[in-house]
């Protein structure tokens, strides 16, 4: 996610701004710039790369002024330049921007047939003209915000600059984060409290559908149509360092917390109703001539690619195959012309599967990716050939993947409906029933949330233990690999995932009343033969977690405990059944101590072999 400050009042707005940007950086960027309004004239710096670029440039070509704006930005339109950096001007009307215009495309091309010039790439260069298209037709500056936003669909953050009067900023919000802080005689704007601590801990989050006006005397707040809202400001007592967390205890915590808004994030802007189609932004695979898949990726990234085999091949009835990275290069694979290759990196730097698709490339195959990080090596490495589809969770801080995970199994979901259509495998109607089921997932994942207290109880009960077994069956497999991943990463317990229907091929030797089994036994077609093979745990008095889906009364008669997800395709079920998972090995690891966002011997991107 894209950082924002910007400063009105009586001190030098630069300085402010920058070091308010420096407080967000953990978030992740590619390029940052300043915005500042001065006797009339708008100045503007950016740099590519880490703040201390914008920081020389800043020495050689200082701004003055009190008022501005600052920016650093996190690529998901656009490659990272200084012509793609915010924050982008035209006509005097100056914007920095955090989240994702759906309706860009459209926008820019009513823009540009009107004679607009656009010197970006960004979808974001368009709020600057649509408002400067509006003041030039007489509206002052404030009318102009919220008319050019009534234009606008998609999730935003903006806030807004203007030449002419160089008194105020405009913030509007819809689903990216904007919190206004309120000093003396000054007033302050940031996407992320730890800007603001330096200066005030009076602050007030803004709504959905809300904008504010700040001037050196106050803050106002209204609706988009214009009525006014009254607002209580928070003090905030959080440490710097908390605050970093968003008040979570650690970085895997909140990014547990986030996976909503990064599903919503990865959907946003792809799905076309009407159609029942999915536009895939950034791929340029020819999906008729494929005749096979080969999932590349390591660690998390390979169990979403076992997942991935479940849904492509059900939807798409395309034979996939999935390959553990490190083995795929040495293993002189049977690659033709025909052979797409995926490659699923969270990073995008992963050593093993950089190596593999360029094995692949080698051998004549297309390939493409699933990645969240834009213009990682695996990313360029694709867009030469199959494209990327960019998960958009936003920087991962925490080692132990969850929100790039969930997100892209979602990315994994929208290809599958592409390649199901394009086809000719998926109707329109059931394509249709699809997307509505994807869409309810990121409020039945905050429903889940909400429930996190039994998961904190189950975690107490079971801290102690010294070897889990997590037990699934199709789809769910790679999520019994996936939980005991989570748990054996960050809290160094012993863990191993399991196909349910191997029990009785070896791993039931292993239960006994000191093991416990999580097993992910969800209503669908495995449900029968999962609960079956989860019995033979009880008859040996080994402990039962068990995942289910809610409504099944049944489940309880025979586990220890038990934790429900809605109900929703099974399919899609991966989605969900994770998300109990990771917050059990989240708090067994907290419980234990142990370096819960670092934990020792791992690091977050595994650049060599
Ligand atoms: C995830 O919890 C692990 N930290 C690790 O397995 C990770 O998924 C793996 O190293 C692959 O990383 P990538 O997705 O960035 O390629």
């Amino acid at each position: 996610m894209c950082g924002i400050v910007g400063y009105v009042g009586g001190q030098s707005a630069t300085p402010i701004i920058v070091e308010g940007l420096r407080k967000l950086e953990y978030r992740g960027y590619d390029s940052a710039g300043v915005a500042v309004i001065h006797g009339g004239q708008t100045q503007i710096r950016r740099a590519v790369g880490k703040l201390k670029n914008l920081d020389k440039l800043l020495l050689e070509q200082p701004l003055t002024g009190s008022l501005g704006i600052g920016h650093t930005r996190w690529a998901t339109h656009g490659r990272p330049s200084e012509q793609n950096a915010h924050p982008h001007e035209t006509d005097g009307i100056t914007v920095v921007h955090n989240g994702i215009i759906e309706n860009y495309l459209q926008l820019k091309q009513r823009l540009q047939e009107m004679g607009r010039k656009f010197k970006s790439e960004t979808d974001t260069e368009i709020m600057a003209h649509l408002v400067a298209t509006e003041m030039q037709g007489g509206k002052d500056f404030v009318t102009a915000v919220r008319s050019a936003l009534s234009q606008v669909r998609g999730a935003y953050a903006f806030v807004i600059l203007c030449q002419k009067e160089p008194d105020k900023i405009i913030t509007a919000k819809n689903a990216s984060p904007i919190v206004l802080g309120i000093g003396d005689d000054e007033s302050f704007v940031a996407s992320d409290i730890p800007a603001l601590l330096a200066h005030t801990r009076k602050v007030v989050f803004l709504e959905d559908g809300q904008m504010a006006v700040l001037t050196k005397k106050e803050v106002t707040i209204t609706t988009l149509k214009g009525e006014p809202v009254q607002f209580t400001p928070r003090h905030i007592d959080w440490s710097p360092v908390m605050a970093e967390k968003g008040g979570h205890k650690h970085f895997m915590h909140k990014e547990i917390f986030e996976q909503p808004t990064a599903i919503a994030d990865t959907i946003r802007g792809r799905v076309l109703m009407e159609e029942a189609r999915v536009h895939l932004d950034g791929m340029n695979l020819d999906v008729k001539s494929l005749r096979r898949l080969v999932i590349v990726a390591c660690g998390t990234s390979y169990h979403s690619g076992l997942v991935g085999k479940f849904i492509i091949e059900a939807i798409a009835r395309i034979p996939v195959e999935v390959d553990l990275a490190s083995e795929f290069r040495y293993r002189s694979p049977v690659i033709d012309k025909e052979t797409g290759i995926l490659a699923i990196s969270q990073s995008g730097e992963t050593a093993d599967t950089l190596a593999a698709i360029k094995e692949g490339k080698s051998l004549g195959a297309s390939v493409f990716a699933v990645c969240n990080v834009i213009e990682s090596s695996i990313a360029r490495e694709c867009l030469g050939s199959g494209g990327v589809l960019y998960t958009h969770a936003g920087p991962e801080i925490g080692v132990a993947s969850t929100k790039a995970f969930t997100t892209q199994l979602v990315a994994l979901y929208l290809l599958a409906i592409h390649f199901g259509r394009e086809r000719g495998t998926l109707s329109k109607e059931k394509a249709t029933e699809m997307l509505n089921h994807l869409r309810q997932i990121p409020q039945q994942i905050e429903g889940m949330l909400s429930r996190e207290a039994s998961l904190i109880s189950i975690a107490r009960r079971y801290s102690k233990a010294r070897d889990f077994l997590y037990l699934g069956r199709g789809p769910n497999y790679p999520i019994a690999l996936e939980g005991a991943l989570k748990l054996k990463e960050i809290s160094y317990i012993h863990a191993e995932g399991y196909s349910a229907g191997e029990m009785k091929h070896g791993p039931i030797a292993l239960i006994d009343d000191k093991m416990p089994t999580v097993g992910i036994a969800t209503s669908g077609p495995f449900y029968e033969k999962t609960v079956s093979n989860l019995e033979e745990v009880r008859a040996r008095e080994g402990k039962l977690i068990i995942i289910a889906t809610e409504g099944d009364s049944k489940i309880a008669t025979i586990a220890d405990d038990v934790f429900l997800v809605p109900k929703n395709d099974p399919l899609l079920d991966p989605i969900l059944t994770v998300v109990p998972l990771q917050l059990i090995a989240y708090h067994i690891a907290d419980l234990n101590g142990t370096d819960v966002d670092q934990p020792r011997n791992l690091a977050k991107s595994v650049t060599v072999e």
